[in-house]
This record gives structure tokens, sequence and C-alpha cells, in this order.
């Protein structure tokens, strides 16, 4: 197992560039499933969650190759899949595999996927799915941990559907079913999520005739499987990590340019940090964001909502920041219940936090101290890096698998503007 020693306090300085969303690559992924025409991914994220869903698909039959190994680009062959089952050993690690249940069932009209089951920041059903794609159609059920979809030989049918919750899988494999299915669907309610309308466009491109991506209404015309087109497609930048970034320079209160990145995605993170009285441009058609020195960061309030809101995925990092700004600030976490695993482990090094239900009041102007911490999900993984980039002393960050999952290479890139990182393999 690998564990980061970051040295602090450090500051930052130089360009840096962000990788190609995993959030949104996932779903392309497991879209390729739907044609048999063979398509090019190009700029694929170096990932574990990248890795898991390729080997998930090849374990379905889908032919892969690299076509250009340095910028990672690689094509995907589904014209002979022969499984249709994404079995427990893949699921477990990943629970993005069930975005392969709509796909596989639109296109073959059965499919198997274990249930992904429990996680790290709480329990994270599946019902919203399987409503849909049932309301499309489909019989499924539940055994020895499998979730069985099976259709009649006619397919799928289009419906209108209504997510209780905008849900950024469920709509993302009602999605993906939809475009082999008889007819139109619509999903109100849906995602809007940025991953949402990259998932839209690349379907778009595949030859499917969709609206609305962007908006709570969407709305998919089914398509015949013999119109489809064989393309190269490029994901959209890592918004996530985009933010992970722009907080790493804040946070030590560096002058940092961040590359690569679509601000038209991050309105609201961009907005929060106007009102924390940070300084930086951000240049759109560059596609980057320029930090500067911000020394006198105010304290905020923040939920976490469904996009166009803060998005869930930034509430850890953004915690660690607000450690060091002045006065009290509080983070409400909306989207999942137990996702405040890293305040434990941010209160090791010092951090001042309280917790009461969904809400976490954290202390600014704290001096945080580096210590032993453990990763326990991605996100929190991300939270613990960057305090100890500000912490006084040697931190180890234990069980960096979990920042393995979404992040590329975030030590070459933190050391590379200055940061003291080092990878090492515990024995
Ligand atoms: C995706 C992202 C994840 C992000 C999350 C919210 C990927 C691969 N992952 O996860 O990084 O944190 O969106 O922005 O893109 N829910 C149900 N029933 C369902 C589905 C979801 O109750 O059938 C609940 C979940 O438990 C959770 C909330 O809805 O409380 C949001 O989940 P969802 O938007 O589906 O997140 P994911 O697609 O799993």
């Amino acid at each position: 197992m690998d564990n980061f020693i970051i040295k602090g306090p450090t500051t930052l300085k130089g360009t840096v560039a962000v990788s190609s969303s995993k959030n949104a690559t996932l779903p392309i992924m497991a879209a390729l499933l739907l044609s048999p025409a063979p398509i090019t991914l190009e700029y694929l994220p170096k990932l574990r969650d990248i890795n898991t869903m390729k080997k998930l698909l090849e374990n379905l039959g889908m032919k892969t190759e690299v076509v250009d190994e340095k910028n990672n680009h690689l094509s995907f062959d589904a014209s002979s899949i022969k499984s249709h089952e994404a079995t427990y050993e893949l699921v477990k690690t990943m629970r993005a595999s069930i975005l392969v249940l709509g796909p596989l069932l639109a296109r073959f009209k059965k499919a198997s996927v274990s249930l992904p089951g429990g996680c790290a920041i709480g329990d994270r059903p599946i019902d919203l799915h399987l409503k849909g794609l049932k309301a499309m159609g489909a019989t499924i059920e539940i055994e020895a941990g499998y979730v069985h979809a099976s259709v009649a030989e006619e397919g799928l049918i289009g419906t209108e559907i209504a997510l209780d919750f905008p849900s950024v899988g469920a709509t993302e494999n009602i999605m993906m079913a939809a475009v082999l299915a008889r007819g139109k669907t619509v999903i109100d309610n849906a995602a809007r999520e940025p991953e949402i309308q990259d998932l839209a466009c690349f379907l778009r491109e595949m030859g499917a005739t969709i609206s609305g991506e962007g908006t709570s209404t969407i709305e998919i015309e089914g398509m015949s499987i013999e119109k489809m087109r064989s393309f190269s497609y490029r994901p959209i930048p890592d918004r996530i990590e985009a933010m992970t970034l722009i907080i790493a320079a804040l946070m030590t209160k560096s002058d940092v340019i961040v590359e690569n990145i679509r601000s038209d995605h991050m309105s609201s993170f961009f907005q929060l940090l106007k009102e924390m009285k940070a300084k930086f441009d951000v240049d759109e058609e560059k596609r980057i964001a320029h930090l500067y020195k911000s020394n006198d960061l105010h304290s905020v309030k923040v939920d976490t909502a469904p996009y166009p809101g803060f998005p869930t995925d930034a509430q850890a990092q953004l915690m660690s920041l607000l450690t060091q700004v002045k006065g009290a600030s509080v983070v409400t976490e909306n989207i999942f219940e137990n996702r405040f695993m890293h305040v434990s482990e941010l209160k090791r090094m010092n951090a001042d936090i309280t917790l009461k239900g969904s809400a976490a009041f954290v202390m600014g102007d704290t001096k945080l101290q580096g210590a032993p911490v453990m990763c326990t999900d991605l996100r929190a993984s991300a939270a613990l890096v960057l305090a100890a980039l500000v912490a006084e002393g040697e931190t180890t960050v234990e069980r960096i698998y979990h920042l393995d999952r979404g992040y590329e290479q975030l030590e070459k890139k933190l050391s590379a503007l200055g940061a003291n990182i080092k990878r090492v393999r515990e024995v």
C-alpha cells in the first residue's frame, strides 16, 4: 500500500494542468457498450477507476487498443460483446460500474450487474436507476446480490420518467438506455451536471438525438443500432480536480496558474471564492485560472447541492481551506449522509471543527500540525493532502489508493509546483 509523506508548510509556484474528468469519462465508457462501431477516446485520465471500468468492459468482451500511449488515447470495439454480467469482483471496487446496466440492457435485452452495496460515504441506493428502467419495460429481479434485468425481444420503450431526486447516475443510466429504446424518452427532474452534458454530446456523436441536457428535462429519441457511427472523443476537464488545485494555491497563499479548466462548469465555486475575497482571474477562452497570493480570505456559509450548486465532491477540500481563513464557517452537506469522514482526520492535524447533523462548523485561522492520517474516501484524501501542505512538520497520508481512484499523479503535479510530497511504499 502506498502512502504520501508531505512536509509543510509550503508555498507553490507555477502552472499545473487539469486532467480529463473521471466522472465524465466513466459513463462515456459505459456508453461504448451501445455501439458496434469502433470509437476512440482521447486523453483518458490515468486513474484506478478508469482502469477498473476498462477491465469491466474487457470482461464483457470489449476489445481495447492503445492508439497513443503518451496521451492515453484508446480505441474500443464493442462489436463482439459475449457476456452481460458485471461481477462482484469489479463492481465492489467502483460504484459507477452500475452504469453498464442501462447500455447492456438496451443493446442485448438482458444484463446482470452486482449490487454496488454501501460505501464509505453512506448508503447509496440505486432505486432510481431501476425505477427508470422498469418504466421503460424492463423486468428487474434482485437475487443473491445481483440485479438481473431483462426486456422482451422488441426492447425498451421510450416513456416519460420523473426522477424523485436529480441523481447523476440514474439520469446517465436512463439516457444511455433510451438511445436504443423505441420512441421518445423524457427524463424530468434530470441531473444537470456538466458530466451529463458531456455524455449527451458523446451520445450525439454516436448518432443519437438528444436535447435539453443541462436543464431539468432531457429528451432522447430512440435510434437504430445500424446508424451508430465511428468517431473520436475527448471528455471534458475534471472540474473537481481543478477546484482541488485551486484550493491548494489559495491555502498556501501562492501564485499559481491552473490550465485546462472549463470555468463555465465551475460558476458556483468561483462565486464562493469571490465571497471569500480570493484574488484570481479567469480567462474563459484560454481555459485558465490565475490564483494570486490571497492573504485575507473570509469565512463563508456553504451548502452542497446538485449542479449548479456547490458540489459535494469539493466539500472536503473546501473544509481544509476554511481552517485557514478569517472567522468561523459553516458547511452543510445535503447530498450524502456520512460525508464528513475527513473531519476526524483533520482534527488529528489540529483543525477545530464541530459536527452537528449535516452541518460542520469550521473555525478559521488554525495552525495545522503534521500527523499520521488515513484516507477514508476519494475526496477526503484530497482534503488531507491539502491540509498537509500548510501543516507544520511531516504528515503521513495513509491508504492513498482512495486518492489514486480519482486524481492523476497528484503528487507529481504538486511537487512540480514546489510541494514537498513523496509517495512511499509501505513494506
Ligand atoms: C455521482 C458522482 C459522485 C458525486 C455524485 C453527486 C460519478 C461516477 N460519481 O455519483 O462523484 O458525488 O454524483 O454529485 O459520476 N440516490 C438514491 N437513489 C438512487 C441514486 C441516488 O437515493 O437510485 C441518492 C444517493 O444516495 C445520494 C444522492 O441520491 O444521496 C446523489 O446520488 P447520485 O447523484 O446518484 O450520485 P452518483 O451518480 O452515485
